[in-house]
């Protein structure tokens, strides 16, 4: 079994970017500029935008956080959203989601230049990626193909299973990994909660991308021997034995399925990171595109 070390991977991608950041500064230029809004204080929202703040931080960006309180209206937020747009020192920005009930999450996403979408959600930007056509992707499927492509996982005509259709990462992981691209070419089958018989289909597959948000679903025996597992869920599970009260877990049963896998990513430590890294990635192109 091969561990597929997305903090590894994860660092060497921000050690290049912070190289390129080195660059750019040594031309006399402005570092790239990523700008992070939040509404409300939902815990794990919290967590992961820190992460990305720091990790702007770690690579020499620059990076402001727009901490918006809960009760913020979708007028205020949509204001917000457009000063960001016209914000000539802003290359780009994202919203963090789950978003407030009261806020509709789709008009906001759409209000987001397509051109500062770094986090590829935009409609534009979702159909460009379908296209084939140069865009953002969104950071979480971005950082699984980079995962699959620096491992040199071998995914041309295999047969791929994702588990869950969420814009973020079922369906365009699905779109993907069926394109000729590094890391596609693959055969692929989305499954959801209303697919039946799962385990005869999670059986004859050769990659898994388990994103459904149900923790360690996915046990070895629905897994053919050897096969690729990619594991996309993060949640909190309530732990006394933890300081904090709870414990991160992914969708996959690790200590069972990482016995008959041949590649697998560990949670923590395997696609949150490359998560973060690629959303750095998307900001420095954003940069280069903006600058140039
Ligand atoms: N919530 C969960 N994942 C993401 C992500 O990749 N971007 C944003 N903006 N919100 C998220």
């Amino acid at each position: 079994m091969i561990l597929l070390d997305g903090k590894q991977i994860s660092a060497d991608i921000k050690a290049e970017i912070a190289l390129a950041v080195t660059e750019i500064k040594k031309e006399g230029k402005r570092a790239p500029h990523l700008a992070a809004v939040i509404v409300g204080n939902n815990g794990a929202s919290m967590t992961y935008v820190g992460a990305k703040v720091k990790a702007c931080e770690l690579v020499g960006f620059s990076s402001t956080l727009i901490d918006l309180p809960a009760q913020t209206t979708e007028v205020e937020l949509l204001a917000k959203i457009h000063a960001l747009n016209d914000n000539l020192e802003i290359d780009g920005f994202i919203v963090q989601l789950p978003l407030p009930e009261h806020i509709d999450e789709q008009k906001i996403l759409m209000a987001v230049h397509p051109d500062k979408d770094v986090d590829g959600f935009h409609p534009t930007n979702v159909g460009r990626m379908a296209l084939d056509l140069p865009t953002f992707l969104s950071a979480t499927p971005y950082g699984i193909m980079e995962l699959l492509e620096r491992y040199k996982v071998p995914t041309s005509g295999k047969h791929v299973v994702v588990i869950g259709r969420s814009h973020i990462v079922g369906r365009p992981m699905s779109i993907l990994m069926s394109q000729k691209r590094p890391a596609g070419d693959s055969t692929v089958t989305i499954a959801h909660s209303r697919t039946t018989n799962l385990e005869k289909l999670t059986l004859e597959a050769d990659i898994i991308v388990a994103a459904l948000g149900i923790p360690e679903f996915l046990k070895a025996e629905m897994v053919k021997p050897g096969a690729v597992i990619i594991d996309v869920g993060i949640t909190r599970v309530p732990d006394e034995t933890k300081k904090r009260g709870y414990r991160i877990a992914g969708d996959v049963d690790f200590e069972s399925v990482s016995k008959k896998a041949g590649y697998i990513t560990p949670v923590p430590g395997g696609v949150g990171p490359m998560t973060i890294a690629m959303l750095l990635k998307n900001t420095l192109l954003a940069f280069g595109r903006n600058a140039s």
